[in-house]
């Protein structure tokens, strides 16, 4: 199969990783803004007869970066792809996964309609915020893919006595993954975050954290807010030290400080955004998952 993996500068490391696993060439795309601010995008080769895996990650800005996304799938579509297989390393909006206040809309949905309509075949994504948004918004294969064996690989070793802790209930399935891999022990805090100001509270809980290592995992750190409310409260339980992992390092308004005043001694994030924490590749992952779906797109 004649297979080309093709970047935009969102994802050049990622997708050059990506691409020597795969064993094929990579493509960058030419980028460009119009004076007056409307974005530009070109496929510098023809691609007749190739299967495109398109890497493209819709971290800040998002709104420029989704639109570029959706030119990008054209214009591999018009280069002549027999097949476009889009990888979107991290997906902007997938934490508004529903209706939360009235008059709201669902924007993952929005986002994952548009990516089908733009001509996308398959879609492989990583750590998504809701896994089954996948399932109930798109129609064209999909993926995807949870690196918690890189993430918590790096951790072997380092941590003594170590509890992993995912930072609200909804989290707790990644924490148990993790767990299972350090033969740890896990549980979960409660968290309570204000629908309208964005405040997270975490409910004090007792724990048996004492002298021990916490690990916090979790998808996403944004302003790093949820992580530094578990820490401080895990702190004061008595746990030796903080550790934090994520899949996706946002990192907004000074994220990294918050979470080092919070107590937070190491944080550890992937690839798919990338970050001054970015210490784990998720390229491994995507490679099987890009192996795994060119077999179900030839079947
Ligand atoms: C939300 O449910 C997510 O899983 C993360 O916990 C959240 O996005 C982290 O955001 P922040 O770092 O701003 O607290």
């Amino acid at each position: 199969m004649n297979v080309k993996v093709i970047a935009t500068s969102s994802s050049l490391g990622l997708a050059a990783r990506l691409s020597t696993l795969l064993g094929c060439s990579m493509i960058a795309v030419d980028e460009k803004v119009f004076p007056d601010g409307e974005k530009y995008v070109r496929v510098p080769h023809r691609l007749e007869g190739s299967t495109v895996v398109l890497v493209h990650s819709l971290y800040q800005p998002q709104d420029e970066r989704f639109l570029q996304l959706l030119l990008a799938i054209d214009a591999a579509k018009g280069a002549g792809a027999e097949r476009v297989i889009v990888v979107v390393p991290y997906v902007a909006y997938a934490r508004q996964d529903k209706r939360f206040l009235e008059g709201e809309p669902i924007s993952v949905k929005v986002i994952f309609k548009a990516i089908e309509a733009a001509g996308a075949d398959a879609l492989i994504t990583v750590d998504l915020h809701r896994p089954s948004s996948l399932d109930e918004w798109l129609e064209i294969p999909h993926a995807n893919v949870i690196p918690i064996d890189a993430l918590i690989g790096y951790f072997r070793g380092r941590l003594s006595n170590p509890v992993v802790l995912a930072p609200d209930r909804g989290a707790l399935h990644r924490a148990q993954l993790a767990a299972q891999l350090l033969g740890a022990q896990y549980d979960y805090l409660e968290k309570v975050r204000d629908r309208v100001t964005g405040e997270v509270k975490v409910v004090p809980k007792s724990l048996d954290v004492k002298g021990g290592d916490m690990l916090i995992v979790d998808d996403i750190i944004s302003t790093g807010g949820t992580i530094a409310a578990a820490s401080k409260s895990v702190l004061t339980e008595g746990a030796r030290n903080v550790y934090a992992a994520c899949t996706h390092a946002l990192l907004v308004s000074g994220a990294l400080d918050r979470l080092y005043a919070a107590g937070v001694r190491e944080v550890v994030a992937t690839d798919t955004v990338p970050s001054p924490v970015s210490k784990v590749s998720v390229a491994e992952s995507l490679a099987k998952a890009v192996n795994e779906m060119l077999t179900t797109l030839s079947l």
